[in-house]
């Protein structure tokens, strides 16, 4: 079976006092109850290894928000994969739509983070999806599966195995615009065929893909009903422990 997952990627938000502060809140929540799904917050790089020291990582996983694509070297203000690892943390977001509009990361690259999380142990949580003049134009599927195959198709089906994959509509980050609970399971269940063509049924049948994109507790239950749906990347409801709980607790 594969694991049903709710990550929360805080982005650029929190100082470290209030990120250390919001981490210890959600581990005691989770600490209170068994929650139905794995749990995993993705934070800010200066506030990694203050965080690992703080949580029950058997309870709440802890990731970071990008890494660079070298292990090392002159590459002033990039953080790299071991240096990720080093603080405990064990996954690691790559491809967010942000990192690609803004920041210029392209497949290529792409390639070389996953490569270089893999070899240090990090789980890749792995973006993909489309802007909105892609869906209005019904690209959507093409522009998917593209950044699938330029981004992990090079990888052997074992290290496949080890990648979560987030779906996340451009058009529905951070703009209270949710993609319905059929479209996101008619995309997802695209996804996995795509998949499966590739490495076959079982790599796909266990590949967790996760929904992100406005994503908050009122809508998390209907979005995970889906079969295709294996959970959620969540952002800004990510910020507030109780909105985040509440996520997590539609898997209840
Ligand atoms: P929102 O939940 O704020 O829409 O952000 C989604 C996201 O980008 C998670 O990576």
């Amino acid at each position: 079976m594969r694991k049903h997952i709710v990550a929360g990627n805080w982005k650029m938000n929190t100082t470290l006092p209030e990120g250390v502060a919001l981490a210890k809140e959600v581990n005691a929540a989770l600490a209170a109850k068994d929650a139905n799904c794995d749990v995993i917050i993705c934070v800010p790089f200066t506030h990694l290894a203050t965080i690992a020291g703080v949580i029950d990582q058997n309870k709440l996983g802890l990731g970071a928000e990008n890494c660079a694509d070298h292990k090392s070297g002159a590459y002033t203000g990039e953080v790299s994969a071991p240096m990720v690892a080093s603080t405990g943390a064990t996954y690691v977001i790559l491809g967010h739509s942000e990192r690609r509009q803004y920041y210029g990361e392209t497949s290529e690259t792409l390639r070389e983070k996953v490569a270089l999380a893999l070899e240090n142990g990090l789980t890749p949580i792995f973006c993909i999806g489309e802007v909105l003049a892609e869906r209005e134009a019904g690209q959507h599927f093409e522009v998917v599966k593209k950044q699938i195959e330029e981004g992990l198709f090079n990888l052997s089906a074992e290290d496949f195995g080890k990648i979560i994959l987030a779906y996340e509509p451009v058009w529905a980050i951070g703009t209270g615009k949710t993609a319905t609970d059929d479209q996101a399971e008619e995309i997802h269940a695209y996804i996995r065929s795509v998949i499966a063509d590739k490495y076959g049924k079982e790599v796909a049948e266990e590949t967790s893909i996760l929904y992100g994109g406005s994503c908050k507790p009122s809508n998390a239950k209907a979005l995970f009903a889906k079969p295709n749906v294996d959970g959620g990347l969540i952002g800004g409801a990510s910020l507030k422990c109780a909105d985040f709980m509440g996520i997590v607790e539609a898997w209840d």
